[in-house]
C-alpha cells in the first residue's frame, strides 16, 4: 500500500498570467489531499473527497487522462491500482484540487512501487497530469501542492526549470475564500483567454504590463507585511481579472461582499468563471465577519491562513 499528500492552494496574484510567463504568488493552504494506493488487476477509483457538489464527475475525463499522463511519465505498463482519494481539503475550482491530487497519487504510486521519487520528480510527473486539466498550465498548482509555502512563481518559456522563490511575511495572515458553487473547467478558461487575447493583442498588451508592474508591488508589500497595500493590490488585479473576463456574476457578487464586510482586499483566485474568490481578512474577527455574511448569503466557505 503506498500513501502520498498534495497542499491545496491559492494563487494571491496572477492566475492566467502566469501561463504567459509573468510571476504569480501562490500559497499553500492548510489542508490536503490523500491518496491510498494499491497494486490491483484494473483501475478503480474510490473518491471520498468532500466539497462541490458534482465537481468529482465533471472531472472524470479529465482524471482519466492525468492517469494516463502519470503511467506514461513513469513507464509504467501495468496500469492496474485502487486509488482511494480523501483528506481535508474540499474539491472546489480554484483550490488547487487537480493539483493536490495528482500529487497525492504521484506519491502515493511511487511509495507503491518503491520508486522513491523526491519532490522535483513528483512535480514534474504532476505537472504532465495537470495538462488534462487545464490544457496549458502554468505549473503554479502543481509547485505549490508538492512543496507548499508562500510562493513567487515564474513560469520558464523556454521549457527550463522554473523560476521559484519562497516568500517570507511577518506572520500567518487569515483569508476566506468563498465559493461560487459552479465547477469551472480551468482548460476552457485558459484557452478562452488565449483566444481573446489572440483577436485584441492591444488590449491584452497593456493588461499584462498592468499586471506585470503590481506584482512586484504586491510581493515588497507582502513582504513588508502591509497587509492594506497588499488588499488595494488585491482588488486591483480583480479589476485586470474582470477586463481579462474570467470573473462572473457569483464571484464579483462574493467579491463585493467581502469588500462590503470590512476585507482589506478581494478577488477571483484560479481559473474563474466559476470555482472561487479570496478575501484578505487579518485577524479572527474580521475573517469570521466576512465569512459569516458569505454564509449568510448561502455560499460555502473556507476559513483558513496564508503564509
Ligand atoms: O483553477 P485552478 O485552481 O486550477 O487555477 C488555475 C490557474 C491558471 O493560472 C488559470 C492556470 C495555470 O495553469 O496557471
Amino acid at each position: 500500500m503506498g500513501k502520498g499528500s498534495g497542499y491545496g492552494k491559492v494563487i494571491l496574484f496572477g492566475e492566467h498570467f502566469v501561463v504567459y510567463g509573468l510571476p504569480g504568488i501562490a500559497s499553500a493552504v492548510g489542508l490536503s489531499t490523500d491518496a491510498i494506493v494499491k497494486k490491483a488487476g484494473a483501475l478503480t477509483v474510490c473518491d471520498e473527497r468532500a466539497g462541490t457538489e458534482g465537481y468529482s464527475a465533471a472531472k472524470k475525463e479529465h482524471q482519466r487522462e492525468s492517469f494516463e499522463r502519470m503511467f506514461d511519465m513513469m513507464n509504467l505498463e501495468e496500469k492496474g491500482f485502487d486509488i482511494w482519494l480523501g483528506g481535508a481539503l474540499p474539491v472546489m475550482s480554484g483550490i488547487g484540487a487537480s493539483a493536490a491530487s495528482s500529487v497525492a497519487i504521484a506519491r502515493a504510486v511511487s511509495d507503491e512501487l518503491g520508486l522513491g521519487y523526491d519532490d522535483a520528480r513528483i512535480n514534474s510527473t504532476a505537472y504532465e497530469m495537470e495538462k488534462a486539466f487545464a490544457g496549458n498550465p502554468s505549473g503554479i498548482d502543481n509547485t505549490v501542492a508538492t512543496y507548499g509555502g508562500l510562493i513567487w512563481f515564474k513560469k520558464n518559456m523556454a521549457g527550463g526549470a522554473n523560476d521559484l522563490e519562497p516568500i517570507k511575511i511577518p506572520r500567518p495572515v487569515e483569508i476566506v475564500m468563498g465559493n461560487s458553487g459552479v465547477v469551472a473547467d480551468t482548460k476552457a478558461m485558459v484557452a478562452g483567454v488565449a483566444e481573446r487575447r489572440a483577436h485584441e493583442p492591444e488590449k491584452y498588451d497593456a493588461l499584462f504590463k498592468a499586471y506585470a508592474a503590481l506584482v512586484v508591488k504586491a510581493r515588497a508589500a507582502l513582504e513588508a507585511g502591509d497587509l492594506c497595500a497588499v488588499g488595494a493590490f488585491m482588488d486591483e488585479n480583480h479589476a485586470l481579472l474582470q477586463k481579462v473576463g474570467t470573473s462572473g456574476v457569483k464571484l464579483d457578487e462574493l467579491v463585493a461582499l467581502a469588500r462590503a464586510n470590512g476585507a482589506f482586499g478581494a478577488k477571483v483566485t484560479g481559473g474563474g468563471g466559476g470555482g472561487c474568490m479570496v478575501a484578505l481578512t487579518p485577524g479572527k474577527d474580521l475573517q469570521e465577519r466576512v465569512a459569516d455574511a458569505m454564509e449568510a448569503k448561502g455560499f460555502r466557505v473556507l476559513r483558513t491562513t496564508i503564509g
